[in-house]
């Protein structure tokens, strides 16, 4: 049975990741950090921790003190914020990412961390998007997740740590809000459609991106953590997907729900130009052949779950 630390536990991900962990594993057993403290859901339903995930003594005395063998590695700046700050970005993810690996490196424990679908650039593939494709992103953030993937693969094969992670696309949720991601924009409109009855886009009409539900994302890190080390071939890097969408595209859906629902648009020049440069479409076969992956929610069942959660289903 696993005990395990996870960083940046107060985020849109953590905030559904440790619930779930502490139900499978148990409350005691997890042990939920963030630099801030989050929402209650997360630093009372366990044990928490303020702690900056780029403090590598830090790291190393916390998962020592709580015995973990297993570090959920969540904390980082996202792509949009990435680009108000590269250095920033830089700083926490890289340093961060090092500071993990070298504490499960020396105390032998796992490590996910989670990479995007912000590794591909304007010259990969768009659709469908392979497995294994030319990863040359232009935002910082992609950057740093291409150095991740590489700094995890790097730790396994020269150390032996057990490394895994996917490379997720854009999440969407209720309860924490996505922390500042050209993706945000399938979170907010639910949030405006079941509020105001409709919402301006930052991204135009057309501008088709992979999604998944946070209840399979939740599902895909832990089913690929318990997967069998000898069946994986990718490890740090899986494509994962659930489904394609524009801001067109999910208006419709949203309208099934409600017919009155507009949709307008404010394109915001940096974050259009992240989406152009990002896939239409991933090819997931590699996680569905290497450790089963199969996504549970398409767009039809996520928006009437989201506007249920919300009041308007
Ligand atoms: P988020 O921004 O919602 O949460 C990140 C958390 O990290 C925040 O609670 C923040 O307080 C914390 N944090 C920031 N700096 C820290 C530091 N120095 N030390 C400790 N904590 C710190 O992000 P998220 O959506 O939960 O993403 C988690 C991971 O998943 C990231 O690696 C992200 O790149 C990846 N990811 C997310 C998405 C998505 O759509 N949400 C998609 C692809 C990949
Ligand atoms: N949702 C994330 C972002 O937009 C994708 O990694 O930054």
């Amino acid at each position: 049975m696993r005990r395990i630390l996870v960083t940046g536990a107060g985020g849109q991900i953590g905030s559904w990741l440790v619930p779930r962990l502490r139900e499978l594993y148990g409350d005691d057993r997890v042990l939920a950090t963030d630099i801030r403290t989050p929402d209650p859901v997360v630093a009372e339903g366990g044990p928490f921790q303020v702690l900056d995930a780029t403090d590598r003594k830090g790291v190393g005395q916390a998962v020592m003190r709580h015995d973990a063998d297993t570090v959920y590695h969540l904390a980082a700046i996202l792509s949009a914020v990435g680009e108000r700050d590269p250095r920033l970005a830089w700083h926490v993810n890289m340093s961060s990412l090092e500071a993990v690996l070298e504490v499960a490196r020396e105390q032998g424990c796992a490590v996910f961390t989670p990479s995007s679908i912000g590794v591909f650039g304007p010259e990969s593939p768009k659709d469908p998007t392979p497995q294994d494709t030319v990863n040359r992103p232009r935002t910082i953030y992609g950057v740093t997740k291409v150095a991740g993937e590489l700094l995890c693969d790097y730790y396994h094969a020269r150390y032996g740590v057990d490394t895994r992670g996917v490379r997720y696309p854009g999440l969407i949720s209720h309860g924490a809000p996505p922390g500042g991601g050209t993706t945000d924009w399938a979170v907010e409109i639910f949030y405006a459609a079941a509020r105001e009855g409709r919402y301006t886009s930052f991204l135009s009409a057309d501008a088709q991106l992979d999604m998944m539900y946070m209840p399979d994302a939740v599902r895909a890190a832990i089913e690929v953590m318990e997967a069998d080390a000898d069946a994986l071939t990718h490890r740090n890097a899986f494509n994962v997907t659930a489904m394609q969408l524009s801001p067109e595209s999910l208006a419709t859906e949203i309208r099934r729900h409600l017919p009155d629902f507009v949709i307008d648009y404010d394109v915001d020049p940096v974050r259009q130009g992240i989406a152009e440069s990002w896939p239409d479409r991933i090819d997931d076969s590699a996680a569905r052949e290497e450790w089963g992956w199969q996504p549970e929610y398409d767009a039809a069942a996520m928006t009437a779950e989201m506007l249920e959660v919300l009041g308007r289903g």
